[in-house]
């Protein structure tokens, strides 16, 4: 039988596992589609602001580039680049940054979901 030392260790061995990041092309955002947040980035225009990898006409220099998003340490110099924040940032980047020049789009949790599985596919 497996005392409950080895059965903490076990678990944690368990969690360990799981939250490693799948390797490839896959994303890593729970619950985002990142082809259909390549289609919402078209969609919502935000390559009127940004220049965008894999969106035909994002090249705009209003907003920072996107290019390389895996990357990023911060989003909006406000918040550590992790998807949960992400999804807050592209649902509220007028709460986060009082007077930003990016709107708030009305983006759904499941649309932001989708995008941003779409920008961390940009590495
Ligand atoms: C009207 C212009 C505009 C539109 C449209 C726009 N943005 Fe932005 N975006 C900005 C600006 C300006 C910033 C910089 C904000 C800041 O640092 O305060 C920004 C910041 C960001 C950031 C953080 C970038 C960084 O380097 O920290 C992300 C991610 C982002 N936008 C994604 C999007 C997505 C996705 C869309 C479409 C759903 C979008 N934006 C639409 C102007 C725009």
């Amino acid at each position: 039988m497996l005392k409950p030392a080895g059965f903490f260790l076990w678990l944690l061995a368990l969690l360990l596992l799981g939250c490693q990041p799948p390797s490839g092309e896959q994303s890593y955002v729970v619950g985002g589609d990142a082809d259909v947040g390549q289609e919402l980035v078209t969609d919502y225009g935000c390559g009127a602001c940004h220049d965008i990898p894999g969106i035909p006409g994002a090249n705009a220099t209003v907003g920072p580039p996107l290019d390389e998003w895996a990357e990023r340490g911060y989003i909006a110099g406000a918040l550590p680049n992790r998807p949960g924040n992400l999804v807050v940032w592209l649902m509220n980047p007028q709460a986060i940054e009082p007077g930003t020049a990016m709107p708030d789009l009305l983006i759904s949790e499941q649309e932001a979901l989708d995008i941003s599985a779409y920008l961390y596919s940009l590495r």
